[in-house]
């Protein structure tokens, strides 16, 4: 049910305790890989058609923005996407702000992306996004030359500006940040010379794999530490490309923990992508007793997929390292679901990066558990959770992030009471059709009436 206060319209639902969930589904295109192949496309020469992108909330602030830079961004038949690239540094000092919405992915990328074109561009989004950081972004940005007109204590609102001319760094994250990684070679390829990024542990590689398919000449190596470093050369001729973006695993993870928690359930989820930075979660899973299995194994632009098979598991509290938090570091809160269902406690390591998504997932995560009869314990960077009986009976917030509201529908799934989730118009940033396929699986999730 959607009730309308002034103009912010929010959706309430409630998800009650569900029979088996059986059948195949398909779940959309992967979210990083859509913000990229639109950027990228963007600043490749010629015409680049994109299949299967995700058309999501975040996707669109991405693709708005970059039409507002001056690129011609459209859609014809179901489900090809055409974007006319202008070169690297191509884009036009936009008209008005550019405004991201929810999306950190979105906000970040362009940030990188735009340092390389000789023009002023103001970045904005929602309540969510103004709260987050940006100057691990802005800084490192600084050093290749670029100027930071305008910024609220390393907060949007921001006024950037790029230079005649960017200089290639040797850059050391102190975090491992996809989104600090793919900005930094996003700007690098306006730069002359090569630009090196280390990070302590190897995040989502999704921006090297596409710099490669579109004719960069990229590459990355680990050493023993783990630390992970990735040399670009400047200036490359990007080439326009034919691209399919790849099932996202992220969304994946909501329907393979409900089969693994609800009695009875087998599933199977066709062609995800199984690009080892992404599935931290199948391993931890797997870890904990889940039966989960692979077939089909094919590649698709660069990136592995399989299908993904799933069903009821007895589950076991394990302790999840910080060596892992790249690569699962958006299924936190639906391993957390797992974990209230499983014997014995979970211990969730090395992950404060969580207080700095979409909300502090690890408080969000924490009170909502709480709220539902499941004990947790919280430090400034770690996560134990207790499984047992999962109550249920609340109403749980949002705030503005779309994986804590799947993953509370999810929990409501095998709750004794049910549990209402508001402000779930949220979704819509990464998974549009969530509730749709839920359904098609059996998951018993509709519009609350309060
Ligand atoms: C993303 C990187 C991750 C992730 C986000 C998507 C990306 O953020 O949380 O949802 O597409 O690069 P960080 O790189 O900041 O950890």
């Amino acid at each position: 049910m959607k009730i309308i206060i002034g103009n912010i319209k929010l959706t309430n639902l409630v998800s009650n305790q569900s029979k088996p969930l059986k059948g195949e589904i398909l779940v959309p295109g992967d979210k990083s890989i859509s913000h990229r192949a639109l950027i990228i496309g963007s600043m490749a020469v010629g015409r680049t058609i994109i299949n299967g992108i995700l058309e999501s909330e975040d996707i669109i602030s991405t693709s708005n923005a970059l039409k507002e830079l001056g690129i011609s961004i459209y859609k014809q038949d179901s489900d090809k996407w055409f974007i006319d690239g202008n070169g690297i540094s191509g884009f036009k000092t936009p008209n008005k702000s550019l405004n991201l919405g929810n999306s950190g992915t979105g906000i970040r990328l362009l940030m990188g992306a735009i340092s390389g074109s000789n023009i002023i561009a103001t970045f904005i989004g929602d309540d969510s996004l103004s709260k987050r950081p940006m100057l691990r972004i802005i800084k490192p940005l600084e050093l290749m030359g670029a100027s930071i007109l305008k910024q609220n204590s390393g907060k949007i609102p921001i006024t950037l500006s790029g230079p005649k001319e960017l200089v290639s760094i040797q850059y050391k994250s102190p975090v491992a940040s996809a989104q600090i990684k793919s900005a930094l070679l996003l700007a690098g390829l306006a730069a002359n010379g090569i630009s090196e990024i280390i990070e302590p542990i190897k995040s989502r590689d999704h921006t090297e794999n596409m710099l490669n398919f579109f004719g960069a000449a990229i590459s990355s190596s680990l050493n023993k530490e783990g630390n992970n470093t990735v040399k670009l050369k400047g200036q490359p001729y990007l080439k326009a490309q034919n691209f399919i973006v790849p099932s996202d695993p992220s969304s994946a993870a909501f329907p393979i923990v409900a089969s693994l928690i609800i009695p009875g359930s087998k599933i199977k989820i066709n062609d995800m992508m199984i690009n080892p930075t992404r599935i931290g979660l199948i391993d931890t899973l797997k870890e904990m007793g889940a039966k989960i299995s692979l077939s089909n194994h094919k590649t698709i632009c660069g990136e592995n997929t399989a299908t993904i098979h799933a069903e009821y598991s007895k589950l076991k509290g394990v302790t999840v390292p910080a060596s892992r938090t790249a690569s699962m570091i958006d299924e936190y809160p639906i391993l957390a679901i797992a974990a209230s269902k499983a014997e014995g406690n979970t211990f969730m390591k090395g992950i404060s990066e969580l207080r700095l998504k979409e909300s502090d997932r690890i408080k969000m995560i924490s009170s909502g558990l709480n709220s539902s009869g499941i004990k947790t314990i919280e430090t400034e960077d770690s996560l134990n959770i207790f499984g047992g009986n999962v109550k249920g009976g609340c109403k749980l917030k949002s705030n503005l992030d779309h994986r804590i509201a799947m993953s509370f529908l999810i929990l409501g799934l095998v709750a004794k009471e049910p549990i209402v989730v508001q402000d779930c118009d949220t979704i819509n940033s990464s998974f549009p059709n969530f509730k749709i396929l839920m359904k098609k699986l059996g998951a018993n999730i509709s519009g609350a009436n309060f």
